[in-house]
Formats: structure tokens, C-alpha cells, sequence
């Protein structure tokens, strides 16, 4: 009788733990796919990974985006141009930033539209940009 009642414990334990862990890893799928902005997918994020670390993003802006001697962080530090969202980053990446708007004169070069010679399409921008938003999600808004 006493053993029965263990089992029947331990049965209900399991169950509850289970339900409650089944409970925990949809909550976490929904939060994680609300939280990337609109029209953004993880699918774009990777491409644009390849993009900016393959093309003439990772040049100036350095591997990964942390900085280097001709352009800023994109991962830390406070942004400069705009609020970091991923709207303002396609349309900085669209637009580039010309020498007269530049924040630090001491740059060497300014920064071209659709990344220079990379020439992006407005997918291609689409999904650079939704890897810059990825990485710079701890930098402060302004
Ligand atoms: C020729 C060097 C160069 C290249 C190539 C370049 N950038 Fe930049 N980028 C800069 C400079 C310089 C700034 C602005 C710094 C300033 O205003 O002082 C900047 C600023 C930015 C900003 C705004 C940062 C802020 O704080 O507001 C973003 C976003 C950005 N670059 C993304 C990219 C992406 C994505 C690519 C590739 C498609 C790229 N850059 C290619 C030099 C470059």
C-alpha cells in the first residue's frame, strides 16, 4: 500500500514536472519569435551574418561588428546616428553616411550606400541589417 502511493506520487511528480516544462519551452519559442521586429526572420539574420562578415561591412566596421580603426562599434557603445532600430538601420545602410554627416571627422572614409561595392539589393540591406539589429540589441539608445 505504501509503495503504491509512492508510485502514484512519483507518477504525478513526473507528469506536473512535464507539463510544466512543455509549458516553459512554448512560452520561450513565442517570446523569441515576438521580440525579432517585423518582417525579420532568423533566416535573414543568418544571411545577413554572411554578408557583413564575408563583404565590406567587416572591413571598416571590423568582424563580428565590434569596431576597428575606420568605423564604430555596432555591438557596444552608444549609437550615433539613430535609435537602433532595425528601421533606421536599413535606411542608414540604404543611404550610407556621407563625409558631412559623419560624427568622428577623424574617419578616414565615409560610408557608402548599399555597402559600397557590395552594391546590396534591398533584401540583401533587409537582411544586413537585421544582423546588425541582432548584434547591437545591448548598445544604449541615445
Ligand atoms: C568605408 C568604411 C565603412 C564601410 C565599408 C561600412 N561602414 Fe558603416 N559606418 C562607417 C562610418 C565611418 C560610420 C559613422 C561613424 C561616424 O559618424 O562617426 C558608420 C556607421 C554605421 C552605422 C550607424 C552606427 C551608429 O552608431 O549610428 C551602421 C548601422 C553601419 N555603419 C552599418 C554598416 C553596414 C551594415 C555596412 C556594410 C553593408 C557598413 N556599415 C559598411 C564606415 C563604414
Amino acid at each position: 500500500m505504501r509503495s503504491r502511493s509512492l508510485i502514484a506520487m512519483l507518477a504525478t511528480t513526473v507528469l506536473a514536472a512535464t507539463v510544466l516544462a512543455t509549458g516553459c519551452a512554448a512560452t520561450t519559442q513565442r517570446s523569441a519569435a515576438t521580440s525579432l521586429p517585423a518582417g525579420v526572420t532568423t533566416a535573414m539574420i543568418a544571411q545577413g551574418d554572411s554578408l557583413f562578415n564575408a563583404g565590406s561591412c567587416q572591413r571598416c566596421h571590423g568582424q563580428k561588428g565590434v569596431g576597428a580603426q575606420n568605423a564604430p562599434s555596432l555591438v557596444t557603445g552608444p549609437w550615433m546616428h539613430h535609435r537602433g532600430s532595425y528601421d533606421e538601420i536599413v535606411a542608414t545602410v540604404t543611404a550610407g553616411i556621407p563625409r558631412t554627416a559623419l560624427k568622428d571627422t577623424t574617419r578616414r572614409f565615409p560610408m557608402n550606400p548599399r555597402g559600397g561595392p557590395m552594391n546590396l539589393t534591398d533584401a540583401q540591406v533587409r537582411d544586413v541589417a537585421a544582423y546588425v539589429w541582432s548584434i547591437s540589441r545591448e548598445k544604449p539608445a541615445p
